[in-house]
């Protein structure tokens, strides 16, 4: 019996941040570049972020999903360097990645993602857009995006009807085909905060219900998480993951990702959980082990 091997990353708010420019700052980025200069450079580092990268591709993992947050303001100066983080994490055919809230962080910014991760972000057959559908092994991974510009103070996410219709229809089209789904997503199905949620969450929750998927992998919230909700035949794990740059500050653990070990037994999945990163220590090690299903 084959095991097939998916990593999970999120969240790596690539660092350093480049100087912006000061038409840059205009609007919601000169409230996000204060939080960058007082806070935020001093959690995400670049030195654990390459630590869990080399920690992660050691594992050799089968694919990659990265659940998005590469960039923090989405400035012009970002993207070159995002990508070229993202190439030494994999080529396209083997890393799948979805947009975060950061990565659309003002309007102008959403062309400029899809051009520079569009290969990493693509379906097999379908045109470009979302959501996205590639096969890989036993897996069908679904991109969906949820990164929408938002004002000042809010990170909230949407998907939108017509992106819910046609992951429905997606759906639709694999059940019964023994398959393995993983939906990639960045917000989280359920948040305890209103300004950083998924605004239409219920009704991808009603998607979910009717058609089922076996694993939900997010980001957004920076922490270990995993919930659980309802689908066609049982219950669907959603798991997150700290940001992959961080040092833990107190709120939030420092960097870490997951390993899923996934395997078809006697007509149903096996995934085990294993979650690898630093804990408490200046190391990286394996923090848990878990049978998820
Ligand atoms: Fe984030």
């Amino acid at each position: 019996m084959t095991t097939f091997t998916l990593a999970h990353l999120s969240d790596p708010h690539i660092p350093p941040l480049p100087k912006p420019k000061p038409v840059e700052l205009l609007g919601k980025r000169v409230l996000g570049y204060l939080n960058w200069a007082r806070n935020r450079h001093r959690i995400h580092r670049r030195e654990m972020l390459d630590a869990i990268v080399a920690d992660m591709l050691a594992q050799r993992p089968d694919h990659i999903a990265v659940t998005g947050d590469l960039v923090n303001l989405a400035l012009a100066a970002e993207f070159a360097p995002a990508r070229t983080w993202l190439e030494r994490v994999g080529p396209p055919d083997r890393v799948t990645l979805v947009p975060g809230n950061h990565d659309a962080y003002v309007r102008g910014a959403v062309p400029r993602f899809a051009q520079t991760f569009g290969d990493y972000m693509r379906g097999d057959v379908e045109a470009p857009g979302f959501p996205f559908l590639q096969r890989r092994g036993p897996l069908a991974l679904i991109g969906v995006s949820t990164a929408v510009p938002t004002a000042p103070f809010m990170a909230t996410g949407w998907l939108g009807q017509s992106q819910l219709d046609a992951l429905d229809r997606m759906l639709a089209e694999l059940s019964g085909a023994s398959l393995f789904r993983a939906l990639l997503i960045h917000h989280p199905l359920r948040s305890k905060h209103a300004h950083k949620r998924l605004t239409d969450s219920d009704a991808l929750q009603a998607v979910l219900k009717r058609r089922g998927v076996e694993l939900i992998l997010h980001g957004h919230d920076h922490i270990h998480s995993t919930m659980w909700f309802e689908g066609p035949t049982g219950r669907i794990p959603a798991v997150g993951v700290p940001s992959a740059s961080s040092i833990a500050d107190g709120h939030k653990p420092a960097a870490a990702y997951n390993m899923f070990a996934i395997t078809r037994e006697n007509d149903a999945w096996r995934c085990e959980q294993t979650v690898r990163g630093f804990g408490n220590g200046t190391e990286i090690g394996e923090l848990q082990r878990s049978m998820l299903t």
